[in-house]
């Protein structure tokens, strides 16, 4: 099993994007990964460390390639008591429900036990033309609470 999972949703690709520049950041830093987009519940371990980086599509909603990962855990309601995440969010505060994917999934883990490692990030795109850029200042800081 690799150190880390990470898990994206993405309907544009950016989260996507950003995924994989924490991924190869990991590995640069000595850590095992596997990228996952848009996974099925069932695809995952659930232990270990996940990173989970999703924007936010709708009105608050998850996107749409990882609304099964997020309907599965609402509906099963799976033991993750030996989960530790990270969590990404990505979005626009044009919206009110700025970065609401990540908030639903963060109350969602944390309801079945899993325990978050570290501040969950928030980016604006609008902030950001390169989201990438604070997701990898987040990540210098949260690699070293693993
Ligand atoms: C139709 C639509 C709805 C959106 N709704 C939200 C929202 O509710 N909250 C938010 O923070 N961002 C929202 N966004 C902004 C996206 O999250 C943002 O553009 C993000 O960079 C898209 O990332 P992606 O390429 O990974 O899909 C929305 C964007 C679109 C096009």
């Amino acid at each position: 099993m690799a150190d880390i999972t990470l898990i994206s949703g993405s309907t544009l690709g950016s989260a996507e994007y950003v995924a994989e520049h924490l991924a190869e950041k990991l590995e640069e830093a000595g850590f095992s990964t596997d990228t996952q987009h848009g996974p099925e519940l069932e695809d995952l371990q659930a232990d270990g460390v996940w990173l989970i980086v999703t924007s936010t599509h709708g009105a608050g909603d998850v996107p749409d390639n990882l609304e099964p990962f997020y309907s599965a855990i609402k509906e099963q309601r799976p033991d993750l008591s030996q989960v530790r995440y990270g969590a990404v969010g990505i979005g626009s505060r044009e919206y009110d429900t700025f970065c609401g994917a990540i908030e639903k999934i963060d109350t969602l883990l944390t309801e079945c036990g899993a325990k978050r490692i570290g501040d969950l990030l928030k980016i604006n795109v609008h902030d950001h033309e390169i989201p990438e850029d604070p997701a990898e200042i987040w990540l210098g800081s949260w690699k070293n609470l693993l």
